[in-house]
């Protein structure tokens, strides 16, 4: 059979939007598919690994030969990935909602005529990624995502520092290269690049598939020891 570089590893993967509720039946969501997330995911477990998948609402199947935690909100999530460590790396492809409303209305909000909209109170969510990255239980290897639509680089290298990650896969998502036909997100194919302290590989644009497999592999080489710093 193919060679299980990542024998022996647990590595756990977010990926998917969260959902924030308003109410019963409205929520505040990024978009995301969790294509290039669930793809990740099966990937590494094909390379050996013992992987956890923690997904948000998706459309996507559980990947094969993955165990997979399904949560809705921001703070699920961080809660299913803290319950998941220690870990030997984490990758933190979710879109995760960067705000909540303060309380989530137990009923339905009633549109009142001539009532004009509700005042909704939003709070900042956890950054899972940065909880993860400063954390004293930290994985050798955090990989964060960045889906910029410009700086895109300057703001990568920014969020290594912040969120405490050894790398991040930095996509643009800008006029088009983002939502729609052809865009990244939803679509099947991907152009990033893995930005580290150490500088900047470009990747030609492949599909989400690809990226995946490329990124198992580079996972392989660092836990490894193989790859640069
Ligand atoms: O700051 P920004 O949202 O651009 O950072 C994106 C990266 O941080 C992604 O890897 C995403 O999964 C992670 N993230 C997170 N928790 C949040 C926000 C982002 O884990 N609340």
């Amino acid at each position: 059979g193919r060679p299980k570089p990542l024998a022996g590893r647990k590595i756990v993967v977010t990926s998917g939007p969260t959902h924030e509720p308003i109410d019963p039946v409205r929520y505040i969501a990024n978009r995301s598919s969790g294509k290039q997330g669930h793809a990740i995911a099966a990937a590494i477990a094909a390379l050996g690994a013992d992987v956890h998948l923690v997904s948000g609402p998706v459309n996507v199947a559980d990947p094969a030969g993955v165990g997979t935690v399904h949560v809705e909100t921001a703070r699920q999530m961080r809660d299913a990935v803290m319950d998941l460590l220690p870990a030997d790396a984490a990758i933190f492809v979710a879109a995760v909602a960067d705000w909540r409303t303060a309380d989530s209305a137990g009923e339905k909000i009633k549109k009142v005529p001539g009532g004009g909209p509700p005042a909704l109170q939003m709070v900042e969510n956890p950054d899972i990624l940065a909880t993860v990255g400063h954390h004293e239980r930290r994985p050798a290897l955090v990989i964060g995502f960045a889906a910029e639509t410009e700086n895109l680089l300057a703001n990568a290298q920014a969020k290594l520092d912040r969120k405490g990650a050894d790398l991040i896969v930095a996509n643009d998502v800008s006029h088009g290269s983002g939502v729609g036909p052809g865009g990244v997100m939803g679509g099947d194919r991907n152009r990033v690049r893995i930005v580290s302290r150490s500088g900047v590989e470009e990747w030609p644009e492949m599909t989400k598939q690809d990226v995946a497999e490329k990124l198992a592999e580079l996972v392989a080489e660092r836990l490894s020891g193989n790859g640069a710093s």
